[in-house]
């Protein structure tokens, strides 16, 4: 069995975070998204990953480099442009060979991992086996109608979902499913879609096994998702303190200080996670953030929010919540007249003042 990750695509989304940095390297718990995909395949014994990469690959072959950090070998396989996730199964067939094959967006992320499905697969061998989880938006993503147990149609972003199953970002196939990403047609986005592949499997008369999740599902691509996902794992993690704390700190719950973190006359709530070197001094963290390595937070308040590397914050009058702020970003007060806002902000950025 291989694994094959797609790490490409453009990250709309998440603009303008992902003008600089891929979507699958943004950190949810201090810990690239891409990297949860890469233990869950890990954890269900795969040894073989191929990552599909895109104009973001620099990025993403330094962080994930030859897979000996987890202990499998990496291949990368180049994709021209975003031509969609069955055109990914279509340049990886040499790669994967003859092989079955778990497919795994790196966006997505999924709390048990996926051992029981790959277990499951193997053990039912179908054509491909595909996982759905219950959303309350499914005309958002590719939607499964199901008659007594068995898969019926398969759509992609219907405009009028006929059920709210929606495909979750892991697939699981044989390599019947090759000939299927030959025979389809670019969809409406004008991308090859793999959920049209899998109809194209339905229509050949193969089986397509359906596996409703029980645990959570995240696909991380919007900034509230993204939110979520740091939420969920926030929970999960124990409590390690292993940067400095003052005496005048107090640090409560589920917090994980990394090695070097300095902690000054403030208070941190967990859940949360705090990186190494970075510096809290007077200041308030409470619960659902996400602070990385080498960030700054002074004179401030802010919670169930992220923050990337190096950035820093200091002087604020108001809290700041629900935010997702990029590397080396800088928010803080001038004590200078005319009192005013004053911005240097990049394409589709986006800010709200308080009312
Ligand atoms: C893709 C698939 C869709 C699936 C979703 C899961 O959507 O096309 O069928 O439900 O991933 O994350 P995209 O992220 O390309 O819009």
């Amino acid at each position: 069995m291989k694994g094959l990750i797609l790490s490409g695509g453009r990250g709309t989304r998440l603009r303008p975070i992902t003008y600089t940095s891929a979507k699958q390297l943004v950190p949810v718990a201090n810990k690239p998204v891409l990297f949860y995909g890469i233990e869950a395949m890990v954890e269900a014994g795969i040894r073989d990953i191929g990552i599909v990469v895109g104009d973001t690959q620099a990025e993403i072959r330094a962080a994930v480099g030859d897979g000996s950090a987890w202990g499998v070998r990496v291949q990368y396989i180049e994709q021209d442009a975003p031509r969609g996730l069955a055109h990914a199964v279509l340049i990886s067939r040499d790669y994967i060979g003859d092989d079955p094959f778990v497919m795994y967006l790196g966006d997505n992320l999924l709390n048990k991992g996926i051992k029981p499905f790959v277990d499951e697969f193997l053990r039912e061998r179908p054509a491909a086996q595909i996982l759905l989880a219950r959303v309350p938006d499914p005309q958002m993503f590719g939607v499964a109608e199901l008659l007594n147990g068995h898969v019926k149609r398969l759509v992609e972003k219907p405009k009028e979902p006929q059920s709210d199953l929606a495909l979750v970002g892991v697939y699981l196939f044989g390599s019947e499913v090759f000939d299927s990403v030959r025979r389809i047609k670019p969809s409406f986005r004008n991308e090859l879609e793999i959920t049209d592949a899998i109809q194209d499997l339905i229509d050949r008369g193969l089986t397509v096994r359906p596996h409703i999740v029980d645990g959570w599902w995240k696909d991380t691509g919007k900034l509230e998702d993204m939110l979520e996902a740091n939420r969920l794992i926030l929970e999960t993690l124990d409590r390690r303190v292993e940067g400095q704390v003052d005496g005048a700190s107090r640090i409560e719950g589920k917090v994980v200080i990394e090695p070097d973190a300095v902690i000054e006359r403030s208070v941190v709530r967990g859940p949360a996670i705090i990186g190494a070197r970075a510096r809290i001094v007077h200041s308030y963290v409470g619960p659902y953030s996400a602070i990385m390595n080498d960030v700054e937070i002074r004179d401030t308040e802010i919670e169930h929010s992220i923050v990337l590397e190096g950035s820093v914050i200091h002087d604020l009058a108001s809290r700041i919540e629900d935010s997702l702020i990029g590397k080396n970003v800088k928010i803080y007060r001038l004590p200078v007249k005319p009192s005013a806002y004053r911005f240097m902000l990049g394409d589709n950025s986006e800010v709200g003042i308080r009312w």
